[in-house]
């Protein structure tokens, strides 16, 4: 027997970092995302014969040496575990994965792949068990506990995530052209795991929730007034509060090398010849995000242009 799922990456605009609840994933402020449906990851699971859980590249032909560090394979396997407690079923399982960008680097690959491997195992355990199907806000919370920021992924285009609620959003600009500046694919040294652990010891994480909360209210209102000027100079303010926090903690650290740096100078250059870009954001990791509006098709072309040597998606 054999499932297969599939389940699209997100890039937060206000930034999940810091948890209130470690045990449940609970997230220290609200975040807000935009979903990225052309970076996706694939699950599929087959009852296994040996007694064991395990997991294994799925072939593909986006990432031929696809592979999970020790690290992370364990991850996928505990979640699994996790999701088979919750339907009691006790069976065992190969695991095969894969995405179709690189892992690791700030593109949110756990986003996309729990997100993959929840929505593959619940619809297994519910044919398996024959329970009810549970609502897609249900199976977000359960892929939550996995990895938070992928309880957004099961809402498209946006998602807000506050607290335990995870919805869909009405916004405008539905159609957004989504691009990479790919600085560095290696793997990252400290994970976003990692990472909400060492922002509680910064300084500045006394004040982030209402900081988040505050650029939240303000973002949704700058975009539902279609104010793309503020949105883009509210998403820099946001995800530089984040990577502050990095920069504050104890012992301190930071994804920003001086690509990355020099990249983030020239996209403000370019903002202010123009009077107009893309919004700008970064993750957990040295790359950086672009969100252009559809209407600046054009646009975007000369930015992939100027940005073609490090261009990835
Ligand atoms: O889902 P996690 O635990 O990998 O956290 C990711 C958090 C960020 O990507 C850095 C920000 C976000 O909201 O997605």
């Amino acid at each position: 027997m054999q499932w297969s799922a599939t389940a699209p990456s997100n890039i937060a605009l206000i930034k999940y970092m810091g948890k209130s609840d470690e045990s449940r994933n609970i997230a220290s402020n609200p975040s807000l995302s935009y979903t990225l449906n052309a970076l996706t990851s694939t699950v599929e699971l087959r009852l296994n014969s040996k007694p064991l859980d395990q997991w294994q590249p799925l072939p593909s032909t986006a990432y031929t040496d696809f592979e999970l560090s020790d690290k992370a394979k364990q991850r996928f396997i505990n979640h699994l575990r996790f999701l088979k407690q919750g339907f009691d079923f006790q069976g065992n399982f190969l695991i095969r994965s894969n995405n179709n960008f690189p892992m690791g680097t700030g593109l949110a690959s756990s986003a996309s792949s729990f997100a993959a491997l929840t929505k593959c195992a619940v619809t297994a355990f519910t044919e398996l068990t024959n329970v009810t199907p549970l609502p897609i806000s249900g199976i977000a919370k359960l892929s939550r506990q996995g990895s938070g920021s992928s309880c957004r992924s099961f809402f498209t285009p946006w998602a807000l995530w506050e607290d335990t609620e995870i919805s869909a959003i009405k916004l405008p600009y539905r159609h957004l052209i989504h691009q990479i500046i790919l600085v560095d694919n290696k793997e990252k040294e400290i994970s976003s795991s990692k990472a909400h652990k060492l922002v509680l010891t910064s300084p500045n994480f006394k004040g982030r929730t209402t900081r988040a909360s505050q650029n939240l209210d303000e973002l949704m209102s700058a975009l539902n007034n279609k104010d793309w000027k503020n949105a883009y100079q509210i998403c820099w303010r946001e995800f530089m509060d984040m990577h502050e926090l990095f920069h504050t903690a104890t012992p301190s650290f930071s994804y920003m090398t001086e690509a990355t740096k020099l990249h983030l100078a020239q996209l403000q250059n370019l903002w202010e010849e123009e009077g107009d870009g893309p919004i700008i954001t970064m993750d957990a990791g040295p790359n950086i995000h672009l969100l252009f509006r559809e209407d600046q098709a054009i646009l975007a072309q000369r930015y992939q242009d100027i940005f073609s040597r490090n261009r990835c998606v």
